[in-house]
């Protein structure tokens, strides 16, 4: 069996949650491979909602396993927040929620560090959801992080001490922050119990072993590709690769095992924090498509910036991430345009170009976009394809011929049901 890939094309909350828990029945393990809490995956079912930030959206399915895969950052503050809330709903999780051993920990100093950085940075904010993400990653590569495993070890607090004084000794180049680490510190240690409560594995071993036998995997990506590491609009990026090739780092699998890459874009496009977004509307239709689409930040709240589809932007994630197949969510939204646009190249220094430039950030790049008629009737929980008015299915297919891949399906509301599975 291969496992299946799920991820944002755009710069994040793409509907990933919402399509993962759709499509979670269909397989045997969810598992998720980069990224911590910075993410906020949101699941509307049976009239509740959730939001879910590290554990994955396949947990409010009865049979199926949900693995925490090495390549997350684990804060476990959130984690237990969010074991909370799902003790709070009833949903029973200790055998079904699995943590890979080797997941770095995020300290509560993480997140002094991310939020002191932050601050120092004045205009060029990267806009972090100061989550301790930057710096978390940063102990990982600079080989000096914590992870999930050792808190079983005899010297565990030995190193916490010694990592904490690190971060100590850093944070004076900074200007002081606003900062309980006292406070965090306590509510820290006692989070760690639910984590030690949890089933702990090898997640290559627990992965591999899982498609040897025959089951179905589903890995469950987090922010988008255009805040990757590496292919994103550096520096305003996140710290992990967001791509379809984190899976292979971030849960201990083989290139050859990749099955389907299912790439989910929004009808439009959003983008939360600082960073280059070359359709942004900074007039009424971007408050219309905010106000519509409910733009607000899952995480942290934050209205987000709307603009239109970016084809060249997603014809490049398309490429680096093997996109198979497409997903488009909150197709609705436009419901109330007349005229709805997609930008199909950009002009840069006067000279027409269907690529991203190198940078991005410095460069003055101007969309060239293409409009066409709106339906101007609600779509708003259509589940058949033929339902949809001509102007809608006309546009649907103009962005597949556009990205020249299939788009499977199309999400017309927040609810699970809400979805058209052509
Ligand atoms: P994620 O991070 O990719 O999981 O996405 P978020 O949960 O951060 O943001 C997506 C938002 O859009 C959430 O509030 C979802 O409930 C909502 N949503 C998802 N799909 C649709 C859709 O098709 N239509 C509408 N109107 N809302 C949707
Ligand atoms: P999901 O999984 C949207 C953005 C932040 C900031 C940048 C770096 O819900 O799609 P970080 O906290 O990682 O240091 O922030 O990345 N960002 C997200 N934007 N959705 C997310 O996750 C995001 N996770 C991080 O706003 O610009
Ligand atoms: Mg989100």
């Amino acid at each position: 069996m291969a496992i299946d890939v799920i991820l944002g094309l755009q710069w994040g909350d793409e509907g990933k949650g919402k399509i993962v828990d759709y499509l979670a029945s269909d397989y045997d393990i969810v598992a998720r491979f980069q990224g911590g809490p910075n993410a906020g995956h949101t699941l509307k079912f049976d009239g509740k909602k959730f939001v879910l930030h590290t554990i994955p959206s396949g947990i409010f399915r009865t049979e199926q396993k949900n693995l925490i895969g090495n390549g997350v950052v684990i804060d476990p503050i959130t984690l237990s927040k969010e074991l909370d809330k799902l003790r709070d709903a009833g949903v029973s999780f200790e055998d079904r929620l699995l943590v890979s051993k080797k997941a770095h920990l995020i300290l509560p100093t993480h997140r002094l560090l991310d939020a002191a950085s932050e601050n120092a940075k004045g205009k060029a904010k990267i806009g972090s959801t100061l989550k301790g993400i930057g710096p978390t990653y940063m102990d990982k590569t600079g080989r000096n992080g914590l992870r999930a495993g050792d808190i079983a070890r005899t010297n565990f607090m030995e190193r916490y001490l010694a990592l904490k004084e690190k971060h100590l000794s850093l944070l004076e180049i900074y200007p002081p922050v606003d900062f309980d680490l006292e406070a965090e510190e306590a509510r820290w240690m006692e989070s760690l119990n639910e984590l030690r409560a949890l089933q702990m594995v090898e997640g290559e071993y627990y992965i591999n072993e899982a498609l040897k036998a025959g089951k179905k995997i589903l890995a469950e990506g987090a922010q988008g590709s255009m805040l990757d590491i590496d292919y994103g609009t550096y520096p305003f990026v996140t710290s992990s690769n967001t791509i379809s090739a984190g899976v292979c780092t971030g849960l201990g699998v083989a290139p050859s095992q990749i099955g389907e890459v299912i790439g989910i874009t929004k009808a439009y496009c959003t983008r939360v924090g600082s960073g280059p977004f070359p359709t942004e509307l900074h007039d009424e239709t971007g408050e219309r498509l905010r106000a519509e689409g409910g733009e607000f930040g899952a995480t942290t709240g934050r209205p987000r910036r709307c603009g239109w589809i970016d084809l060249p932007q997603l014809r490049y994630t398309i490429m680096v991430n093997g996109v198979t197949q497409l997903v488009m969510t909150k197709i609705d939204v436009l419901n109330i345009f007349e005229e709805i646009s997609a930008a199909v190249a950009y002009k840069i220094d006067g000279v027409e170009t269907q690529a991203l430039p190198y940078d991005i950030c410095d460069q003055e790049l101007q969309p060239i976009f293409e409009s066409r008629k709106g339906w101007e009737v609600t779509l708003d929980g259509i589940t058949d394809f033929d339902a949809l008015p001509k102007a809608a299915k006309d546009y649907i297919a103009y962005i597949e011929q556009q990205l020249n891949v299939r788009i499977s399906m199309v999400s017309t509301g927040p609810e699970r049901e809400k979805l058209i599975v052509r």
